[in-house]
């Protein structure tokens, strides 16, 4: 039984509780994390305590815990969890608490605060070996998809729409444009150049894509974030999609027809081989 974090307490899961008028049941009201832990290591935790905080900004909730506090219940909730130095996932939520349903927000605010780690296995290896297959979907979402929202039907959807072809991601685009991945960003290879969208409010700003930027310009790899219209994505010589959870797979077949010569492409290895070797590091403490 996993150990959890809930208000303040530390509990087994099955004896957590969050009452029905919880704004994050009725309405969807509240922001969340994805942190991995690597042999205990939390990976990029400056980076997504920041973007926690944008998103609680985004949605106008204060935040109920400065990041040395954050960083307390995080390493604790790690500690916990944390079998054999096993890698975990970090689920972090924070919702507007419990009110009388209205939709405007209550005058007093008790934010709900939960925190759970679920063991991460490693990416299946026949994802590395044959890539993954993905399709293309409108971005039926709202216009602020850089905050790290809680109401995530539209992600399910083209998520459950890909599966149902399937695929494993849905590659969305909005007025012709790639956005990102249902749960995942986006970055094509075209002409030995790598590309991905821009930051603004259509897509989430990964902490796994900045990290794969950072480590592009560290190997002087000709890299830039630049709009990639849906035309170019299937054209493109490889395909990515990136997250905390599925690191980088390559993505081999796009609406059923294959990427590039359909295999993983070189691009692809070299950057995860520099990715594992980023998280070696950090398991040795030697990178956050
Ligand atoms: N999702 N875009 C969307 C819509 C996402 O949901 C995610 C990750 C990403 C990648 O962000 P990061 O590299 O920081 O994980 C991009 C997480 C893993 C999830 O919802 O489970």
């Amino acid at each position: 039984m996993s150990t959890v974090y809930l208000n303040g307490s530390y509990l087994p899961e099955d004896e957590a509780c969050v009452p029905v008028l919880d704004r994050g049941f009725i309405f969807g009201d509240g922001v969340y994390e994805v942190i991995p832990a690597y042999g205990g290591h939390l990976f990029r935790l400056a980076q997504h305590l920041q973007r926690l905080d944008n998103s609680l900004a985004g949605i106008r909730l204060a935040n109920p815990m400065n990041h040395d506090e954050w960083a307390t219940v995080l390493r604790e909730i790690v500690h916990l969890n944390c079998d054999d130095q096993q890698d975990l996932s970090v689920y972090l939520q924070v919702t507007r608490g419990v009110a009388k349903r209205d939709h405007a927000f209550p005058d007093q605010v008790q934010q709900t605060v939960f925190v759970m780690a679920t063991p991460m296995g490693a990416v299946p290896e026949v994802q590395l070996e044959n890539g993954i297959a993905a399709i293309t979907h409108e971005d039926i979402r709202w216009r602020y998809c850089h905050i790290k929202s809680i109401a995530l039907l539209p992600n399910t959807l083209m998520r459950q729409v890909a599966r149902e072809s399937g695929a494993a991601e849905a590659i969305l685009y909005r007025d012709g444009q790639v956005t990102e991945g249902a749960a995942s960003n986006v970055f094509i290879v075209e002409n030995g150049k790598l590309l991905t969208p821009q930051k603004d409010e259509c897509l989430l700003p990964g902490i796994t894509r900045d990290l794969i930027l950072e480590i592009a310009l560290d190997a002087g790899l000709n890299c830039s974030e630049t709009d990639i219209g849906v035309e170019q994505l299937i054209n493109a010589d490889e395909i990515w999609i990136t997250s905390s959870t599925k690191e980088i797979l390559p993505v081999t077949q796009l609406d059923g027809k294959p990427v590039g010569n359909g295999k993983p492409g070189p691009a692809w290895r070299d950057m995860l081989d520099r990715y594992q070797q980023h998280k070696n590091k950090l398991r040795e403490g030697l990178a956050h």
